[in-house]
């Protein structure tokens, strides 16, 4: 089979917003070749009727479909800037948490690991996590996981929650406990409005599947979840523009916290003392042999020298503070040391996005890629600031760069 009918992608667009480009074109055929052929179909005509007609088929192919990428502790700032954010509350007794979507748990275990290493007590919180698919749900009450899970150095500090059995590693009790899994659509509001509001939510790494129209509703629902005063933790790769314009960026670059326009007091900025201070407090306790997690509490000096190799963590934690300027201060420095560093000018980039300067975003991630060609994430910005400059050609061409780049890793 060659091309899908349209039909049946406006089956899927509906279902799940799923936007057909946003995935590999090859997969999604198999996907659906997987299904005729157990269901022995030959002519995608009679499929697409039975889909139709059968909700429960409808959502096998959405479980053929998902893409469930997760793992323990991915992308670590968040879970750096969620601690801060709980240590600098003060007066909330409860702490709600929801993870949209949660794929096969990873993302609210670590919610839950995080809270507990921060001193929670296991009645002082809840995590809700929903998913559509029922499949990885179920993976997800099971708790048991493979090494590969625990590919984000950050993981390694939470190895005493697990316990290594011959199936893989299963995550405690008490941490399971914390975690209610529920099936769930984004695009859903009256089954999600059911489960009241939260002060801070993970929506990460769903939207840049999602159709424009399908964005939007999501983005919407998600608004209505979070309190007035709540945090939003957003994916990688998706900024303010693929949030609709409905959030603005709290300015933690690298955790990719957003919250409701109308908030207007940041969070307070730490300093590096009392970051290094909280973290001595909470340190987790160390799993034999396994390195410290080096992002988690980088060491700033008191020198303003940017030529070693710790300049990128003192720009990190910079950007992690929300010191926009002092990113860019300290960029500037290492550019001028070290002018063939990629990761300078995407740091860079990611301070210009978080001031909504797109011109000049664009500009730094360009140049971020020009020097490292296969620079996935400074892509994946690229083209979501190409799409809301409404250059929609060059997004395209950006994304069909970073097709080629997933393929050949797969390939390899
Ligand atoms: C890439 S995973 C992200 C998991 C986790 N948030 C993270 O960042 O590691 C995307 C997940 O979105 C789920 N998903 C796709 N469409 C959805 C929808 N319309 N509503 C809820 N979940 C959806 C998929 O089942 C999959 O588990």
């Amino acid at each position: 089979m060659h091309k899908l009918p349209d039909t049946l992608l406006y089956q899927l667009h509906q279902a799940m917003g799923l936007n057909p480009a946003s995935i590999n074109a090859q997969a999604l055929r198999n996907a659906v070749d997987q299904r005729m052929q157990r269901l022995r179909l030959h002519d995608v005509a009679a499929y697409v009727r039975q889909l139709r007609q059968d909700e429960e088929e409808l959502q096998l192919l959405i479980e053929a479909v998902v893409v469930p990428e997760t793992s323990f502790f991915r992308h670590p700032a968040a879970f750096m800037a969620l601690r801060r954010v709980i240590a600098e509350t003060t007066g909330r007794r409860f702490w709600r948490v929801l993870c949209l979507p949660c794929s096969t748990g990873e993302e609210p275990y670590s919610v839950a690991m995080c809270l507990l290493q921060a001193g929670l007590k296991p009645d002082q919180f809840s995590v809700d996590a929903i998913d559509i698919s029922r499949e990885a749900l179920a993976r997800a009450r099971q708790g048991l996981y493979p090494e590969y899970s625990f590919r984000s150095e950050m993981a390694h500090q939470y190895m005493h929650f697990f316990r290594k059995t011959d199936q893989g590693y299963q995550l405690s009790t008490e941490v399971r406990q914390c975690v209610r899994f529920h099936h769930g659509n984004i695009l859903n509001q009256q089954e999600l409005l059911k489960f009241g509001q939260y002060p801070v939510i993970f929506c990460r790494n769903l939207l840049i599947y999602l159709h424009a129209e399908a964005r939007k509703k999501a983005a919407t629902n998600i608004s209505r979840l979070l309190e007035a005063d709540g945090i939003l933790f957003a994916g990688n790769a998706e900024n303010t523009q693929v949030w609709q314009g409905m959030f603005r960026s709290r300015r933690i670059p690298l955790a990719f916290a957003l919250c409701h326009p109308a908030r207007q007091k940041d969070t307070q900025t730490m300093s590096a003392r009392q970051i290094r201070q909280q973290m001595a407090q909470q340190q987790p306790q160390q799993q034999p042999g396994k390195q410290q997690e080096q992002a988690d509490a980088p060491v700033v000096r008191a020198t303003d020298a940017v030529t070693s190799s710790s300049a990128l963590d003192q720009i990190r934690l910079a950007a992690d503070q929300g010191q926009l300027d002092r990113v860019h201060q300290l960029c500037q420095q290492r550019m001028r040391s070290f002018p063939r560093c990629a990761k300078s000018y995407f740091y860079e980039a990611l301070a210009y996005e978080a001031e909504q300067q797109r011109s000049a975003a664009i500009r730094s991630f360009r140049q971020a890629i020009y020097l490292q060609p296969d620079y996935t994430e400074a892509l994946q910005h690229l083209a979501l600031l190409l799409d809301a400059e409404g250059q929609l050609q060059a997004a395209k061409r950006v994304r069909q760069r970073l097709q080629r780049l997933k393929d050949e890793q797969h390939a390899s």
